[in-house]
């Protein structure tokens, strides 16, 4: 048995130690080969592929980045790219695929398990948006990287008397948001799913500085004022049809400092949050994931990602982890605003 391992979409941390897990276990437990296809789904569409044995994953589990590169090639908006696939596959004697990656790469995933290949999918992104799972790895990386950058604000912000809004990333969902800003005792937290009013913002603001206190202000880079439009970086989209947001924070504090005659700068995380070695929460994470992917090819069972219920992994099928996100609950929203302002 041949299988093939891909890493797409944004990088994350733990995607090292997902290959680790699954390479391990297939050749020790199974006595499997692998292929590791590079930069995600365009390595199977041109063959770009190296074997991966237990030599090329010794030294990678605390690695950040992924050792197979990645991308946000969508083999649906390839001219033939599905049957590509399906040549490469045979061409290489590759019998199923293990995809780690987020919504995109596991939508993919689940339409070639339509069209016939068998695939099983690993949840990995640093938004914890996907579906059906209650974390994805790299969650924990993300929040532990913004919560000491805004421990590292705070002190910063109290010397000068200054507001400082601090943007990280969360396209369409608010947790990295929700919890650096509740573990980094943030006096505003704002997130995509709930549009904000910026009088209600300053007034926090000014609270905050009446209590001798500089305010923190944590936003998603998808948080939108009411009325508002999203911020963008560029009018450019993604083959998956994203384009790149950023701003907000920007705009914001340029907002902050205009209505409250107090100085507000703005901090965007952006990239550090998905750079470097992962928590040992998203190493065991990933770890149990790769174990769980490997036992499910061994069964035959595609068309399935492994997730997280609990504390136990299972599997769920494709087409529930990507039917719609896993955005924030208002009322999960609503727990932190008591320390708001
Ligand atoms: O999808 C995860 C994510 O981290 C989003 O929060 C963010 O908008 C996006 O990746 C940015 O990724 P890139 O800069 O690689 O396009």
């Amino acid at each position: 048995m041949r299988v093939g391992v891909l890493t797409g979409g944004g990088d994350c941390p733990g995607l090292n130690a997902v290959i680790r897990a699954v390479v391990r276990k297939g050749i020790e437990v199974h006595g499997w080969e692998f292929t590791g296809f590079r930069n995600g789904w365009q390595g199977p569409i041109t063959g770009e592929s190296k074997p991966l044995g237990l030599a090329d994953v010794e030294d990678i589990l605390t690695r950040g980045g992924t050792i197979l590169r990645s991308s946000r090639t969508n083999p649906y908006q390839v001219d033939g790219g599905v049957e590509k696939i399906r040549t490469v596959l045979e061409d290489q004697g590759v019998d199923a695929l293990i995809a780690i990656g987020g919504e995109d790469t596991l939508g993919v995933a689940k339409r070639l398990t339509d069209d016939g290949i068998g695939v099983v999918g690993v949840p990995k992104t640093i938004d914890n948006d996907l579906n059906a799972t209650d974390y994805t790895f790299g969650f924990d990386t993300a929040v532990s990287i913004a919560t000491e950058a805004i421990d590292r604000l705070h002190t910063t912000a109290e010397s000068h008397h200054r507001a400082l809004v601090i943007e990280v990333m969360g396209r369409h969902a608010g947790w990295i948001a929700l919890h650096s800003g509740l573990a980094g005792g943030a006096s505003v937290i704002l997130m995509p799913e709930r549009h904000f009013s910026v009088d209600q913002v300053v007034q926090w603001v000014e609270r905050r500085f009446e209590k001798e206190y500089a305010p923190i202000i944590v936003v998603a880079e998808g948080a939108l004022p009411e009325g508002g439009e999203e911020k963008l970086l560029t009018g450019e989209k993604d083959a998956f049809g994203h384009v790149r947001l950023g701003g907000i924070g920007n705009w914001l504090a340029d907002e902050i400092s205009a209505r409250t005659g107090k100085e507000s700068r703005a901090v965007v995380l952006g990239h550090v949050q998905r750079g470097g070695t992962p928590t040992a929460y998203d190493r065991v994470l990933a770890t149990r994931f790769g174990l769980h992917a490997v036992d499910a090819v061994a069964d035959g069972d595609f068309g399935v990602m492994v997730a997280l219920k609990g504390t136990d992994i299972v599997r769920v099928k494709l087409s529930e982890a990507t039917a719609e996100l896993k955005t924030v609950p208002l009322e999960r929203y609503e727990e932190a605003e008591v320390f708001f302002g």
